[in-house]
């Protein structure tokens, strides 16, 4: 059974947050992890200043399914089904030793799956005290008043036949990051309720928000009620790539990178359970995660009265919704979406649809027909429109030039570009010196005022309406008034 459960498919991080769940409903405020590097005898403990257990509850501890997972849990427990601390340690380990602090005394026991394997009756044989040569790894439980040492060895699952020492400090990496992510909520504040260190590096919290970043967009919190108590919901979209710098946006992409990072962040009593994703939500069928959506991410906060209406599994892992929030949080995302993908799609720049409640002129216009969509030159754009007013006897060829381009927009090659550079193509003179934008900015103005005889001022108002000059508006108000042709 125990060879069984060690397929339920933790990562050595995920398992290691599970650990340490153990330690926060203990009250502990500080938690130690050590990686020891020794080949095959290579070990990971995990010390807590938490309350610690006497020897009636290690023993308790140490069993399988002692715990009803229906029973009711303390608002502050992270725990449901009673199996986390054999699961979690099994998926990674074959010998667990736990060493535990309350009022002076240390108990200490130890599953050996290799022991019970050889045991040649029935029983489940759980041992006592650490395994001959391994007492040196509970010397730290001293340090503490009282709390709980987590001691991993045999670590099969993580040093695997011809493991290196720099995979296994790899590994410690993606434990940090994992961690710094699930707990960034203990991590964070200037009094926090955790202090968590890995080999005596202290682990800073990762906030998937950049809630204090001016260009991120966040939402009012919004509580939503269900049968199993209140839900709370937040939705940000993260700045695009453009206003991060270099280092902002390698951290901001989290351990699994921008585009895997988007979705809901759900949270259970503070501890993160699921990192993005759209919980199985969406229009029809259900939303994946797309380039374009990448800055979109949603803060979910329930409470542990609601772990079976949510269906939170054994790792911790997975979440799903309740039926009666699934609508509400559905136009909560789709409206999060629409406006990441805004946001992705223009860089950033802030998308205006109108100034002064006139729409801003495209130069293309996107149709929808019957036979699907296309692409078109809009001919009352003023550019377009100068040049086809003053065409005289060039304005078949000008219209056809106009139709070729219309009819090759690179399509296939902007969408395979954008997913593959993860970004869009720029637009809008993005990117590009003022004196270009200028250049073509003053052809266009000088075209309406000396040729046409519009007013200065109403031609700069008209190309403050115009796409892309709308994105310059300090170049539109800084055009000369230059005199109307006699
Ligand atoms: N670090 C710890 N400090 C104190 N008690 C612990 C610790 N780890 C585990 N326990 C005890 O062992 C029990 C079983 O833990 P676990 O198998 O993780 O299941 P669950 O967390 O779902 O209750 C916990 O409910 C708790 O009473
Ligand atoms: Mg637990």
């Amino acid at each position: 059974m125990i060879e069984a459960l060690r397929g339920l498919g933790y990562s050595a991080a995920t398992a290691l947050a599970d650990i340490i769940d153990n330690s926060i409903a203990a009250r502990a405020t500080n938690v130690d992890l050590t990686f020891n590097w020794n080949g095959s005898g290579s070990a990971i403990t995990i010390l807590d200043d938490g309350e610690g257990m006497d020897a009636d509850m290690l023993d308790r501890a140490m069993r399988l399914g002692e715990i009803n997972p229906l029973a009711e849990r303390s608002p502050q427990d992270l725990g449901r089904f009673g199996l986390g601390l054999k699961t979690a340690s099994f998926s990674q380990c074959r010998r667990l030793t736990v060493a535990s602090r309350r009022t002076g005394q240390t108990e200490c026991l130890r599953w050996d799956l290799d022991v019970i394997a050889a045991s040649t009756d029935d029983g489940w044989h759980l041992l006592e005290g650490p395994a001959e040569g391994s007492s040196h790894f509970l010397t730290r439980l001293d340090s503490v008043k009282s709390g709980t040492l987590v001691l991993w060895e045999h670590l099969d699952r993580i040093v695997t036949p011809g493991c290196s020492e720099q995979e296994f400090l790899d590994l410690i990496d993606r434990v940090q990051q994992h961690l710094a992510m699930v707990f960034h909520r203990f991590l964070a504040g200037p009094a926090p309720k955790l202090r968590l260190s890995i080999n005596g590096r202290p682990v800073s919290p990762w906030n998937p928000f950049m809630p204090h970043h001016p260009a991120t967009w966040s939402s009012p919190t919004e509580r939503i009620p269900t049968d199993a108590g209140i839900i709370e919901v937040q939705c940000h979209v993260l700045p695009h790539k453009d206003r991060l710098d270099a280092k902002e946006h390698e951290v901001m992409a989290g351990p699994d990178g921008w585009t895997s990072q988007q979705g809901f962040y759900v949270y259970r009593n503070e501890r993160l359970l699921v990192a993005g994703g759209w919980l199985g939500l969406g229009r029809g069928r259900a939303w994946t995660k797309e380039e374009a959506h990448r800055l979109a991410r949603i803060r979910l906060d329930i409470p542990n009265t609601a772990d079976a209406d949510w269906k939170i599994d054994i790792r911790k892992s997975t979440a799903r919704p309740p039926l009666c929030a699934r609508e509400r949080l559905t136009r909560l995302a789709e409206d999060t979406r629409a406006r990441a993908r805004k946001v992705f799609a223009h860089r950033g720049q802030s998308v205006r649809d109108a100034v002064g409640g006139d729409p801003i002129m495209q130069a293309w216009v996107a149709e929808h027909f019957s036979g699907g969509m296309r692409y078109r030159i809009d001919q009352d754009h003023p550019a377009v429109k100068a040049v086809l007013e003053n065409a005289g006897t060039l304005a078949p060829d000008i219209l056809a030039m106009l139709r070729v381009i219309q009819e090759t927009v690179p399509v296939q090659r902007i969408w395979l570009d954008t997913a593959e550079g993860r970004e869009t193509p720029r637009t809008g003179f993005a990117g590009e010196v003022p004196s270009e934008v200028h250049a073509v900015l003053e052809v266009m103005y000088r075209n309406l005022v000396a040729r046409k005889s519009v007013p200065p001022e109403q031609a700069r108002l008209q190309l403050l309406r115009t796409d892309p000059f709308h994105l310059y508006p300090d170049l539109v108000a800084a055009l000369p008034d230059v005199p109307a042709a006699p």
